[in-house]
């Protein structure tokens, strides 16, 4: 299991996170992490207006984007098929102690299956309307639906220590991997992974993370296919 170096910590809007020492970085925004996976994955990809987005993720971490598009469908009655990839899973108990208070059921059987299903390599729960499936494994080497996400999530560790996401090759086949009129949502701006967007066939607008409440955030980055 991948360790983390302290307990969990508060974050500006009060939600948790914890720093990965593998990384140097924390796993969400200090400024406020339930606030960014809302502004940028929930809101940047449109999963919130969608009847029953599909969305692939980059690095499940602590689940906190799924937790926000699981209370986002579940509140308005939509159906939701969420596929993640994750090469370090953190312990249960990580993401349960981030998780205090959760109550939806697919969350709490998520937590029950998790260390079973880390050993597998794969995971897959359902419950209601929703349905989560978590492949273990390096994104960069595997197998991707083509033309399947509404949404895609992609949320690496920063490109200059989790580079292997980033790569041109790697925006390309995650623009594969959306439906047309699909939006792919990143909180980074830099000039590289928006020419890499660019170049995979996607029109990238560059969005103010000040006006959309994120305080201490330049810009971050939608990208939709025609
Ligand atoms: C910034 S954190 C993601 C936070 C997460 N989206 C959330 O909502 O809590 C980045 C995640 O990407 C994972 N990761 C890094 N490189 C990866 C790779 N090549 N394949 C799959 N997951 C990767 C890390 O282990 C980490 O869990």
């Amino acid at each position: 299991m991948e360790p983390v170096s302290t307990s969990p910590q508060a974050t500006a809007d009060g939600s948790l996170s914890v720093f990965s020492p593998r990384y140097g970085e924390w796993y969400s925004s200090r400024h406020g992490a339930a606030r960014q996976s809302r502004t940028v994955f929930l809101e940047g990809s449109a999963a919130h207006l969608h009847p029953a987005p599909r969305v692939l993720e980059v690095g499940f971490g602590l689940g906190l984007n799924f937790r926000t598009t699981l209370a986002d469908t579940a509140g308005r009655g939509a159906v939701l098929d969420y596929l993640a990839f994750e090469a370090f899973p953190l312990a249960a108990s990580v993401l349960r102690e981030v998780s205090a208070g959760e109550e939806n059921a697919l969350w709490l059987a998520l937590l029950v299956t998790w260390d079973a299903g880390t050993a597998a390599g794969e995971l897959s729960v359902s419950e209601g309307r929703a349905t989560l499936r978590v492949v273990f494994a390096d994104v960069s080497a595997a197998d991707l639906p083509l033309g399947w996400a509404s949404a895609v999530y992609l949320d690496g560790f920063s490109p200059a220590r989790n580079p292997e996401v980033w790569t041109p090759e790697m925006l390309a086949r995650l623009s594969a991997s959306l439906a047309p009129g699909g939006q792919l949502a990143t909180y980074s701006a830099a000039g590289a992974v928006r020419r890499g967007l660019i170049a995979a066939g996607l029109a990238v607008e560059r969005r103010r993370g000040r006006a959309a409440g994120l305080v201490g955030k330049g810009e971050f980055l939608v990208a939709r296919k025609p």
